[in-house]
């Protein structure tokens, strides 16, 4: 149990994705607290005030979206009926699952794939897609493989694609692993990278793109003191 600053660690993707498959079989009063924070009435404003922040910065509408690491897919939720199409994947199988069953909708498909190996011949919506969305996904995500999902996004992107990602990141000089760390609040050891804001400018440099933004989030919502939330458009 390790709470690690400034080196780069590695965390075991294998635990990530035993972690999220425990969490869509657990009972919540709110699904979104299975991906979002244990308290409903916080998963409940996050969720809409993250669907604000995605509207006032990116135009969905007629545009092909997919989300890398979709979880129960509460983005389908908010942008089925703007959109042309939604494909989630995430590589729990078991959140897959609680996304095809919560959120029907004609235009939106969820389909179990590790974002490290996106199989693009098998995607269940053709790509390029127009709008890439991260949502807290990236702090699962090793240094070498951020790289191949950089890769990935330049290949399924259109020409004009725009990224919008959300992430806890460090607040502190260094980054900040959590490796097998027993968090009181999610009762469970857990595996993220909170890397810096500098970190990922890096990252998304690695996209076909020449804009990037970035700004804080939810610094209401955060009661930690080494980590804090912030979004990026990439363009
Ligand atoms: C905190 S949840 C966020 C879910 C969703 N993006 C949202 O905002 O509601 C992180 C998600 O990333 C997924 N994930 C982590 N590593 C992944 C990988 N290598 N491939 C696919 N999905 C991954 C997890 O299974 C989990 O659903």
């Amino acid at each position: 149990m390790s709470r690690l600053y400034g080196d780069k660690e590695d965390i075991n993707s294998e635990k990530v994705k035993d972690f999220f498959n425990k969490r869509a079989n657990k009972e919540f009063d709110s699904d979104l607290s299975i991906v979002l924070f244990q308290d409903k009435e916080n998963s409940e404003q996050r969720h809409i005030e993250e669907k604000k922040l995605l509207f006032e910065n990116i135009d969905v509408s007629g545009k092909k979206v997919i989300e890398i690491g979709c979880g129960i897919g509460r983005w389908a939720e908010a942008l089925h009926d703007k959109c042309e199409s939604f494909l989630g994947l995430d590589f729990s199988e078991d959140l897959i699952e609680i996304a095809n069953k919560s959120q029907k909708y004609d235009n939106c498909k969820f389909q179990v794939m590790s974002a490290t190996d996106i199989k693009v011949d098998e995607l269940l919506i053709e790509p390029p897609f127009d709008v890439i969305i991260f949502s807290g996904f990236l702090m699962y995500i090793n240094d070498d493989d951020i790289g191949i999902v950089m890769d990935e996004v330049n290949n399924i992107g259109s020409e004009n694609m725009k990224i919008f990602a959300m992430e806890p990141i460090s607040c502190l000089e260094t980054r900040l692993t959590l490796k097998d760390f027993y968090s009181e609040g999610l009762e469970s050891d857990y595996n993220a990278i909170y890397r810096t804001e500098d970190e990922y400018f890096e990252v998304f440099e690695k996209l076909n793109c020449d804009k990037i933004f970035a700004d804080d989030i939810f610094k209401d919502l955060s009661d930690h003191t080494e980590t804090q939330y912030k979004y990026f458009i990439v363009e």
